[in-house]
This record gives C-alpha cells, structure tokens and sequence, in this order.
C-alpha cells in the first residue's frame, strides 16, 4: 500500500514507519520536525518537511491508500501553560488533515489517540465505551480529534481507526517520566526529584508493542469507525518507575518530592485500559516493563 504517515520522524510514528516499510508498504512522512529529527526518518521513507498547520497537503495525499496521522504536541503538562498549542498542533492538524483526506480521497485513517480523553474515572480497567471527561486541556484536544474522526467516517466513508494510547516508552522517546528521571539522574545521582508524591498509577507499554497493536488494528478492523484501547495488562507506580531507572543506572539517590496527589495539573492519577478488545483480534503484548525499561535505558546511554 501507498502510505503517509504525518509525525514520522517522532517517536511512535518513526517506529511504525520502519514497521510499515518492513512489511512492504511504501511510505511518505510528513512533519515539520518540531520535535521529531530527520535522523529518525528510516532512509527508505520519504520525507516531506511541512508544517500541517500552516501548509496544505492534499496534492501529497494523492494517490495514497492510507494515512496513519500521529502527528501532535504530546505534552500534557505544557497544555496547561499553553492550551493554544495543543488546539492547533492537535485539533486544527488533525482537521487539516482530515480535510486533505476527504479532497484527495483517501479511504483509510488511523488516528492516535491517548487514554487522557478518559480523565479520572473509577472504572479500572477502563473499557473502550466508558463515557469520556478530560481533565486536561491534551485530553480535550484529542477527544475533539476522535469527534471529527467519527463524523468524517461516517460523513465521507473514510474507514477510521482511533487508538486509545496509554504511556508509550522506549527508544527514541524524548519525553514521559522514564527519559525525565534518566536525565535528572544523569545531571545529579544523588537525588532524584519525583513531580507529586510518586503514588500515580498507570499503564505503560513498550512502542514495539504500541506499534504492533497499531497495525493489527489497522489491518483487522471491519467497521468503518472504531476504537481501540492500546495498552498493559499492569500497571505502576511513579515510585517503581524511579528504582526500576535508578536499578538499571546503578545508582542509589535519596528521593524528593514535590508533593500532592498530581505531578502536574491535568496528571491523571490513576490509568489502566481494558485491552480485551485488541487482544481479541490477535494483538498480544510481548515486552514487559522491566525488559522495556532496561532496553530503553541502554539506549538513552549510548
Ligand atoms: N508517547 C506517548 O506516551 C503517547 C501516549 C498517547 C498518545 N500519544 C500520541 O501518539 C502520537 C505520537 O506521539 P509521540 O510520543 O511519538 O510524539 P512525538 O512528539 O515524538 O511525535 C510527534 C511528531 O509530530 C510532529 N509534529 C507536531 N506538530 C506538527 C505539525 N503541526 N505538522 C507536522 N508535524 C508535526 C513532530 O515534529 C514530531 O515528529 C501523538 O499523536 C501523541 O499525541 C503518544
């Protein structure tokens, strides 16, 4: 198949764009490298340097079979300070893009999405059809993007798959709790400071098995608008994540931290997805946490 993917030289996109390509797609990145690097970019994928926001790109949508759109501003703690960002890097890019869809016909769309449009709830693990609160200006973004999804799906039959990402790590990442912790240990072993009181519980997968769940659903979905949670079976403390990094860098610092039940206004306390849909089509989660970190943290130093 003919394939774009916009945000391929981040962090999630960059991994299934290499994932894609080995499975004998071709395939187009769009992104403006705000926060992805060409050096991420598998040099069998074009790369077309354009800012969604700001440029059209219909004429690159032509041809193509599908369009897996992860770009965005992933930054739920920045959404706070600067609500307008993520409007426009995630509600208006992906309005644009699903606009460039519907005038250069593209049939397919794969959208990803976050467990942040959730918000808090006491449903654990969270089913797909849990009604829908975000409790951060990130997670209200992204729920407007499913909104849109939908509509377009079922407006233009642009056979859309959302998918409902919980914390996603591994190499290449350049943000979450595991890279922040890597680089305060790395500027000071001594003493590590943890955002909240480190009791926040959540649901982290490893991107080789984020990416895996993207393209089982991509190619087993049957309606032409679905949702899917994509994410752990367990879940962790923000205090594990800390001696799990601190274990794999061989360091004992003194912990401290900055106090109450949230390490950031919008941070969702506690997060685990019900996966039951995913893994019905064949998905199977295959790296656990602590292998994942581990590799994960060889990568950050080297
Ligand atoms: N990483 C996670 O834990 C996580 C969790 C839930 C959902 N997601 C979602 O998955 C997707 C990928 O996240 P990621 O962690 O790889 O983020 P990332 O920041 O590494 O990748 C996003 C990419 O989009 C590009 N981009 C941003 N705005 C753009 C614009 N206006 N035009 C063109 N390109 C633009 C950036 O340069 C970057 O390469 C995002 O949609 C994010 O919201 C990520």
């Amino acid at each position: 198949m003919r394939i774009i993917v916009t945000g391929g030289a981040g962090f999630i996109g960059s991994h299934l764009t290499d994932k894609l390509l080995e499975k004998g797609h071709e395939v187009i990145v769009i992104d403006n490298l705000s926060s992805g690097k060409k050096e991420n970019v598998n040099p069998d994928a074009e790369l077309i340097a354009k800012d969604i926001i700001k440029e059209n790109i219909t004429r690159d949508l032509y041809d193509r079979d599908v369009v897996f759109h992860m770009a965005a501003d992933p930054d739920v703690r920045s959404s706070a300070r600067s609500a307008i960002k993520s409007f426009n890097n995630n509600v208006i890019a992906t309005f644009r893009t699903l606009e460039a869809c519907r005038k250069a016909r593209v049939k397919r769309f794969v959208f990803a999405s976050t467990s942040t449009v959730y918000g808090e709830t006491d449903v654990i693990p969270t089913p797909e059809d849990h009604p829908c609160y975000p409790i951060s200006n990130y997670g209200a973004s992204k729920l407007a993007c499913e909104a849109y999804c939908s509509s377009y799906a079922n407006s233009y039959g642009i056979k859309t798959t959302v998918l409902r990402y919980a914390n996603i790590f591994g190499e290449r990442s350049n943000h979450g709790v595991i890279y922040d912790f890597y680089h305060k240990l790395k500027k000071n072993p001594k003493e590590l400071e943890i955002l909240g009181d480190g009791t926040q519980d959540k649901s982290y997968l490893h991107v080789e098995d984020c990416v895996s769940a993207t393209v089982t659903a991509f190619e087993k979905q049957d309606d032409i608008y679905d949702v899917f949670n994509v994410g752990s079976s367990d879940k962790h403390k923000v205090n594990e994540i800390a001696k799990a990094v601190c274990n794999s860098m061989k360091v004992k610092p003194k912990f401290k931290y900055t106090g109450g039940a949230r390490g950031w206004v919008g941070d969702v306390k506690l997060m685990l997805l019900d996966v039951k849909k995913i893994k019905s089509l064949g998905w199977a989660q295959k790296i656990s946490f602590k292998k994942g970190i581990k590799r994960y943290v060889k990568w950050l130093g080297s």
